[in-house]
C-alpha cells in the first residue's frame, strides 16, 4: 500500500513545483490539504506513504525530547515552525510527514491580510524571502480549525503576534494594552495549545522588534499570559522568539527574562534582514523587504552563535529551540553541538529539495548516526560546543 502511494504521490507531488508565484502554490496546497486531503483517511495514507518513502511513520526512543523540564513529551525533536500553518489547518497533515509537534500562527486577536503582494520571494533554491506581515484569520477562527484535532493527541504550538492596527493606533490602543492582547489569544486558544510562543521579532510589521529589547514590556505580556493560565487553573510553557538580529546585549537580556519568569524557554531564531547575506543572495534583493530564512550559511551562523549564547547563559537549563536553516542532520547535529534541544523548520519543508521529505529524513539520518557512534539519546551532544561560537 504505501509503495503504490509512493509513485502516485510522486506524480502529483512533480506537477505543483511548476506553479511559480511561491505564495500561491502554498495557498493551493493550503486549500487542498484542508478541504480535500485531510477529511479522506486513505488520501492521508497516501501522504504519508510518499513522503515516507513507503516506509510508514518511524519512531525510535532515543529522539524522544522532553521539553519545559518534562511538561511536554514529544515523540522526536523535529518540529513544523510558525508561518506555514498560520491557522492551524494543516496540523494533521504536517504530522503525517513525521513532525512531533505543529507551531501554528503567528496568530493574532484580529483577523489581518498582511502586507501587499507580491510579499514571498525565492532568492534561491533553498531560501525565502518573506515580508508576509502578520496574514491571519484571527484567533476565534484558528479556534474553529483546530477543533478538528482535539481528538487526534496532535501536540500543537501557539506562536502569539500582535495586529499592525495595535501598532499604529496609539489612541485606540496605547501599549498598556499589548499585553492583554496576547492573553486573549491565550485564554482563547489555551485548550488546543501545548505551549505558547510570545512572537515579537518578526521583522515585517514595523515597530514589532523594538519590544524585544523592552524588558518591562516583556514582564507585562509574560504576567498577563501567566494570570490567564492561572485563573485556567492551567500552566502551559512559554517562550519567546529571538530575531538573530539581536545583538549580544539585547540577547542577554531577553536570556535574563527567561530564567527571572522561569519560562520554557527561546526560539533562536526569527528569519533575518541582514543587509550582507541579501547582498550575498544578490544585487537584486538588497532592497526587497522581508526577512532571509532557508540553508544561507551566514544566517546559519547567526543563528548558533545566538544558540550557543543563550545556552551559556541559562546553563543548559531552559529549551532552546533551533530554528534557522535546518535542512538536513548535519545542520540539525550543528545546533545540538551548540546548545538547542529541539529544532523547527519551515523553507526546507517548502522548497523542491528536501521538500516535505525532510522530517523523514532526518529522523533515518539520526538514527543510522545514533547506530554508528552509539549513543543512547541524541540530547547527548547537546551543548558540547557551545564554548566554540563566541
Ligand atoms: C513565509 C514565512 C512566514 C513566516 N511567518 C512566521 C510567523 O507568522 N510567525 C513566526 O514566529 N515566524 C514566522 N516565520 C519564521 C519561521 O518560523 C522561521 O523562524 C524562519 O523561517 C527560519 O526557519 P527556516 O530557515 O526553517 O525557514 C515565517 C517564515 C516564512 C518563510
Amino acid at each position: 500500500m504505501f509503495k503504490e502511494a509512493y509513485r502516485f504521490g510522486h506524480l502529483a507531488a512533480s506537477h505543483l513545483p511548476y506553479l511559480n508565484d511561491p505564495e500561491r502554490r502554498h495557498d493551493i496546497v493550503v486549500d487542498l490539504v484542508h478541504n480535500l486531503l485531510e477529511p479522506n483517511p486513505r488520501a492521508l495514507a497516501i501522504l504519508e506513504g510518499y513522503f515516507t518513502e513507503g516506509e510508514g511513520r518511524v519512531q525510535d526512543g532515543r529522539l524522544r525530547t522532553s521539553l519545559a523540564s518534562g511538561q511536554l513529551l514529544v515523540e522526536n525533536p523535529f518540529m513544523v515552525a510558525a508561518g506555514l500553518d498560520k491557522d492551524g489547518k494543516m496540523v494533521l497533515a504536517l504530522y503525517t510527514l513525521g513532525a512531533s509537534l505543529i507551531e501554528v500562527g503567528s496568530v493574532l486577536f484580529r483577523p489581518q491580510k498582511g502586507n501587499s503582494r507580491p510579499r514571498l520571494h525565492e532568492p534561491t533554491p533553498k531560501t525565502l524571502i518573506n515580508a508576509m506581515g502578520f496574514n491571519s484569520e484571527g484567533v476565534f477562527a484558528v479556534r474553529e480549525y483546530l477543533k478538528r484535532y482535539k481528538d487526534s493527541d496532535i501536540p500543537i504550538g501557539i506562536n502569539i503576534g500582535l495586529n499592525k492596527i495595535a501598532l499604529q493606533d496609539q489612541e485606540r490602543f496605547p501599549e498598556k494594552l499589548y499585553p492583554y492582547l496576547f492573553a486573549w489569544v491565550a485564554e482563547l486558544l489555551c485548550d488546543q495549545a501545548s505551549y505558547f510562543v510570545i512572537n515579537v521579532s518578526s521583522p515585517n510589521t514595523p515597530g514589532l522588534r523594538g519590544l524585544l529589547q523592552e524588558e518591562g514590556f516583556l514582564n507585562d505580556v509574560i504576567w498577563a499570559m501567566q494570570e490567564v493560565m492561572r485563573k485556567k487553573g492551567v500552566c502551559k510553557p512559554l517562550y519567546i522568539k529571538l530575531s538573530p538580529d539581536l545583538d549580544p546585549q539585547g540577547t542577554e537580556k531577553v536570556g535574563g527574562v527567561i530564567l527571572r519568569h522561569k519560562l520554557a524557554g527561546a526560539i533562536c531564531s526569527n528569519t533575518t534582514v541582514n543587509s550582507e547575506i541579501k547582498a550575498d543572495l544578490g544585487q537584486q534583493w538588497v532592497d526587497v523587504k522581508g526577512g532571509v530564512s532557508g540553508a544561507h550559511p551566514m544566517y546559519r551562523s547567526l543563528v548558533l552563535r545566538q544558540i550557543a549564547q543563550v545556552y551559556r547563559l541559562t546553563q543548559g537549563s531552559v529549551d532552546i529551540i533551533a530554528c534557522g536553516g535546518l535542512d538536513g542532520f548535519e545542520p540539525v547535529v550543528n545546533a545540538a553541538y551548540a546548545g538547542a534541544n529541539a529544532f523547527q523548520l519551515l523553507t526546507p519543508l517548502t522548497r523542491r529539495k528536501p521538500g516535505p521529505f525532510v522530517f523523514h529524513n532526518l529522523i533515518r539520518d539520526s538514527i543510522s548516526w545514533m547506530d554508528r557512534v552509539g549513543i543512547k539519546n541524541f540530547n547527548a551532544i547537546r551543548g558540547l560546543h557551545a564554548d566554540k561560537f563566541t
